[in-house]
């Protein structure tokens, strides 16, 4: 049987996207509190991404009517965890991902003591999921940086922010390392490049000289930040282990064209240069130079080699939605995928947001990551959304989910029968809760199903889909039954 039995099986969720309370216990705004809901846009504006200015923030964070923005209100996490929780070790977890506001510690990143209310929440949940035989895995930044940094300096285009992210980390680990074995420093540290308010505190029109320079400014300085909180987890957390994570965007040339290659090639590499830096401990040299070629210079200061090369990761983990290909060709159909927009691939089915849906796809990533870093690897998400329907005798039938994650496990499974190193999989989301990037409800990817509209109505009632039954039994099985 190919899978280990100490295998993580588990589910992932963001702060952002669960708990709500925004403004409770002290916590400070961070930049996915001023994400609005807005109705009929297309998946394919969607994917467009918000362009924010400091003028759309400043007005949204004014804006004190809170159903506009669904990341203030979440799920409600904050205050039903207990619930949740005992609804996730039903279903067998053995780990759950979950991350830690900075703002619930550091309302605006700048204060020099943390909040204890802050403390004492998570202290609590950490303890109850220990109780439940259930492993926490950490991520320290999921798109939520302090919202007051981002008005203040761009947040992460700033040096001091490194200081700053540190004190945070260190509370967290003296705090919370006692239940907490497996961080995460940076969810999809490589977002930054594609959706830099979000993932980085940037304000693009309030940027000096280009915005290209800007974000490479910013994910120097996330490098830099990791590799010091992960010395420092080191020296108070000894026996915890530190993971990077990517956003696994496999793309395939569209033709045999040799111009398709060489393009995929290019985005390739591109794609990898957050793991060689992070895995690997190097900025490479064919990445330096397209960066070089694109008027891109990497902020390096005294010590940064040093530092990056000393304080590697002890694990990979990634995202993976769908893959997309890529075209040199001006008319090639674009389709959108997990914070991009890629080119169609014939073979595949899209869901209705345009996500391709790729099982071998997992496989391939598995076995490249595998192959390139010879690292454990821990995939953190992975899931689809769909539009649920609970039916009036409180039931969601969703084959269609039971599906994705059958023919994705089996994909899985055949990785680590090839050798694959896999410590675990989170799918994406074991409960509904707000996306990301269109801030609806009704995109929904659990195994339990929340009862509240994009709007915010409904009850907030949990209910158990038929694929939390099928993910328990998978549980149970340890992946033999499917
Ligand atoms: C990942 C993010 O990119 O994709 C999650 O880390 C996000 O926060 C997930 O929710 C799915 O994306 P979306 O936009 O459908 O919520």
């Amino acid at each position: 049987m190919p899978l280990p039995d100490h295998f993580l099986w588990g589910g992932a969720v963001a702060a952002n996207q669960v708990e709500g309370a925004w403004r409770e216990d002290g916590r400070g705004p961070a930049v996915s509190d001023v994400a609005a809901y807005k109705p009929h846009l297309s998946p394919t504006e969607y994917a467009a991404f918000h362009t924010w200015t400091r003028e759309s923030v400043e007005k949204a964070i004014a804006d004190t009517d809170d159903s506009r923005y669904p990341k203030r209100r979440g799920i409600d996490f904050y205050h039903r965890y207990p619930e949740d929780l005992a609804l996730f070790a039903e279903m067998g977890f053995r780990t759950l991902r979950v991350s830690i506001p900075w703002t619930r510690l550091f309302p605006t990143g700048e204060e020099t003591e943390p909040l204890r209310a802050g403390i004492d929440h998570y202290r609590a949940m950490f303890r109850e999921m220990r109780r439940l035989g259930i492993e926490p895995l950490v991520t320290l930044s999921h798109y939520d940086p302090p919202l007051h940094l981002a008005l203040k300096n761009n947040c992460w285009v700033e040096r001091s922010t490194i200081e700053l992210f540190e004190r945070f980390a260190r509370v967290c680990f003296s705090e919370f390392g006692e239940y907490v074995k497996l961080w995460l420093t940076f969810n999809e540290i490589d977002g930054i490049l594609r959706h830099p308010f979000t993932s980085g505190g940037i304000i693009p029109d309030t940027v000096e000289g280009s915005l290209d320079q800007a974000c490479y400014t910013a994910l120097h300085h996330q490098f830099v930040a990791g590799a010091r909180v992960t010395a420092l987890l080191r020296e108070l957390v000894p026996d915890a282990r530190m993971g990077c994570m990517l956003t696994m965007l496999l793309t395939y040339p569209n033709t045999c064209r040799p111009e398709d290659v060489a393009a995929t090639q290019l985005k390739e590499r591109l794609l990898y240069l957050c793991t060689d830096v992070q895995a690997g401990g190097a900025y490479p040299r064919l990445a330096l130079r397209a960066l070089e070629r694109q008027g891109v210079t990497v902020p390096f200061q005294d010590g940064d080699e040093e530092l990056l090369a000393a304080h590697t990761a002890d694990f990979i983990s990634f995202s993976y939605y769908n893959s997309s290909t890529e075209s040199v060709s001006p008319d090639a159909e674009r389709t959108p995928g997990n914070t991009i927009l890629g080119v169609k691939n014939p073979y595949l089915d899209s869901t209705e947001w345009g996500w391709q849906i790729d099982p071998v796809g997992l496989r391939i990533a598995l076995i490249s990551l595998y192959d390139r870093y010879g690292l454990p690897l821990f995939i953190v998400e992975n899931g689809l959304g769909m539009r649920d329907e609970l039916t009036a005798d409180g039931k969601v039938h969703d084959p269609y989910r039971i599906e994705y994650f059958r023919a994705h496990f089996a994909q899985m499974i055949q990785a680590v029968d090839e050798g694959v190193d896999l410590m675990g999989y989170t799918s994406w989301a074991p409960i509904d809760l707000i996306s990301s990037s269109t801030s609806q409800m009704s995109k929904r990817y659990g195994f339990i199903y929340v009862d509240q509209d994009d709007e915010g109505n409904g009850s907030l009632n949990r209910y158990r889909k038929d694929s939390f039954d099928w993910y328990r039994k998978v549980i149970a099985t340890n992946g033999t039954d499917l």
